[in-house]
């Protein structure tokens, strides 16, 4: 089957090359020209496990091909693809301009009938829009082909990303057009042998689907950061109150992890979209409103507990770092909290000492060099002269620890960690004082 992708970030190049894998004759388009050029020479733009020998075997078997020529996209396949970038506008909302100027592309150089999919996380209500621009350019060329529009949201994980495409819970399309069903069938018909994962529903209940998704993914992990922050008030351990409340299969164990706040690309965006899309239709959305407060809050945690360890005075303090990227198995630091461990850290006057194992580039490009940004190449180096550990992200690495030696290399054998990784016992047998979240004692 001949199917176009629009863009080539996480979501776009993630699917075009796992359609490509299963035989599929795949076109990948982005306007930006380095980046079709990097990605022709074999170099993938993004650190995603898996992702590079899928792209250099389907290139060089000719079914995973990119352009920067439009024209040639919209020719190539029956299925359209847009999965470009929807950033935040100024008030929260996902902001439609690129998803539009495809639609705008693909009206201007259809000659056949085309299937446009919608796959970049979109509001309620885009395809329609998607409709009217498509419409439009074709009316100004006088022409009346044919096509559809349906909305087919991803769900991929970071990190994880070809697990989810190849091995998703679900593949929802929305769309009316019996037409469409049957092509959306076959594009992802090697993906659903088993058993039968497509649901098919109304547009706009496909285009929910997805925010309803996150922004229950995201209202547990606030829920648990809530219940976290009032077990050390209450002197209780949130780990045994996690495994209590997990063991109910209503409620399970997935996704009701504490930690020092969700982060990446999709949680803080998509609940602040769907609480604006609410206000426009003119309904308060309370509950996504709390998500997003607690959220903010419990990204300030690490900070706090920090600082009180310090008696509030960070000036000149070495903070040693472990984990930058918002989670493991990504470089990505997009509303990750370290970010705002960071600056604040910096603007108490304080030194970070940081290591990441993917993310450090990404941290230099961010915030460039500067004196009170040292990143080191592995975690000893960074504890080395610091004055106190913050655990931030959950790599594997930093599982095992020797608590000992750890005492020996901090000025104030401070350890806090973001993400529990470890028994309090243990942590405090050494002599070290241990500030994690939700377990025992409140800072
Ligand atoms: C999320 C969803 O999980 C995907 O299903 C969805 O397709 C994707 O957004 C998207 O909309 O594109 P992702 O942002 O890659 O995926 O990352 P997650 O693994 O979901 O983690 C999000 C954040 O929640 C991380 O900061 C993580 O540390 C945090 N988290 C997760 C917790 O604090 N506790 C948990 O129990 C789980």
């Amino acid at each position: 089957m001949k199917i176009t992708v629009f863009g080539t970030g996480y979501v776009g190049l993630v699917t075009g090359t796992c359609l490509a894998d299963v035989g599929h004759d795949v076109m990948c388009m982005d306007v930006d020209a380095d980046k079709i050029a990097r990605l022709e020479q074999g170099e993938i733009p993004i650190f995603e496990p898996g992702l590079t020998p899928m792209v250099e075997r389907n290139v060089s078997a000719g079914r995973l091909r990119f352009t920067t020529d439009a024209k040639t996209a919209v020719e190539h396949g029956v299925l359209q693809f847009i999965a470009v970038g929807t950033p935040p506008d100024e008030d929260g909302s996902a902001d439609l301009k690129y998803v539009l100027a495809v639609a705008n592309t693909i009206g201007e150089y259809m000659t056949d009938y085309r299937v446009v999919i919608d796959k970049s996380t979109v509001p309620v209500g885009t395809a329609d829009r998607v409709h009217q621009a498509l419409s439009k350019a074709l009316n100004a060329r006088g022409s009346k082909i044919d096509f559809d529009v349906c909305s087919n949201p991803e769900f991929l994980k970071e990190g994880a990303a070809i697990d989810d495409f190849t091995r998703g819970a679900r593949i929802v399309v929305g769309t009316e057009s019996d037409k469409v069903k049957e092509l959306m069938r076959e594009c992802y018909g090697p993906y659903n042998r088993n058993h039968d994962k497509l649901m098919f529903m109304d547009i706009r209940a496909a285009e929910l689907t997805k925010y309803a998704a996150n922004a229950m993914l995201a209202t547990k992990i606030s829920f648990m950061n809530e219940i976290a922050n009032l077990a050390e008030r209450l002197g209780a351990d949130i780990e045994a109150v996690r495994r209590g409340i997990g063991s109910d299969p209503r409620i399970g164990y997935h996704f009701i992890y504490p930690g020092c706040g969700y982060g990446g690309s999709c949680f803080p965006k998509d609940v602040q979209a769907l609480a604006r899309t609410a206000s426009q239709v003119g309904y308060e959305a309370e509950l996504l409103n709390a998500v997003e407060t607690v959220n903010y809050r419990q990204k300030t945690t690490l900070f706090r507990k920090l600082s009180a360890a310090f008696d509030g005075d960070l000036a000149g303090k070495t903070i040693a770092v472990w984990g930058l990227a918002f989670k493991p198995n990504t470089d990505d630091m997009r509303e990750a909290p370290s970010r705002t461990l960071m600056e604040a850290i910096w603007d108490a006057g304080g030194k970070v000492q940081a290591y990441d194992p993917e993310a450090m580039k990404e941290c230099r490009r961010i915030y460039g060099e500067r004196d009170d940004l040292v990143l080191v190449a592995d975690r000893i180096q960074a504890v080395r002269g610091a004055d106190a550990l913050v655990i931030v992200t959950e790599w594997k690495e930093f599982r095992t620890l020797d608590f000992k030696w750890l005492k020996e290399q901090l000025s104030l054998p401070v350890l806090i960690d973001g993400r529990n990784l470890y028994e309090p016992s243990a942590v405090h047998e050494a002599g070290l004082m241990y500030y994690a979240i939700g377990r025992g004692e409140s800072l």
